[in-house]
């Protein structure tokens, strides 16, 4: 494990204080590190319509995007009722649109697991076919 990244752990664990997970009581941290080492951190947010619920992941992407940072690392998810939690599909796919090689670190505290986002969405949608024939 990369010295800076258990930080980046610490960081997810500490950022699902402030998930409001009311419906599901499963409450998520990210923290989404820049590639010029700035985090931004996110928790789920859920709604009484349930698919209008964000996830933790999409909630750091979108913190950092709509700040004007555009390049990033890692990331890392911390979920505190399973031991390592996969981003949802549709995070994945948000993720890839905006940092196709990142790292994903899953951890449950003490281990974790690392991925390449790329992996874990292999023949991803992408913008290159939007512009196809
Ligand atoms: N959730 C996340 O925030 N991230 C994940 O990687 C998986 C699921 C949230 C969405 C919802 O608030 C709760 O976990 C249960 O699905």
């Amino acid at each position: 494990m990369k010295d800076n990244n258990s930080k980046l752990i610490e960081d997810a664990k500490l950022s699902l204080k402030n998930a409001q997970a009311r419906y599901s009581n499963f409450r998520v941290g990210a923290a989404l590190q820049t590639e010029d080492n700035k985090v931004f951190t996110g928790c789920n947010i859920e709604s009484s319509s349930y698919s209008l619920t964000i996830c933790a992941e999409r909630v750091a992407l979108v913190k950092a995007l709509s700040e004007g940072h555009t390049k990033f690392s890692t990331i890392a998810i911390y979920a505190e009722r399973t031991d390592f939690c996969p981003p949802c599909g549709a995070c994945r796919q948000l993720l890839f649109d905006y940092a196709p090689d990142l790292e994903v670190i899953l951890t449950d505290g003490k281990e974790s697991k690392t991925y390449k986002l790329r992996d874990l969405l292999p023949v991803a949608f992408e913008e290159s076919q939007l512009n196809k024939k």
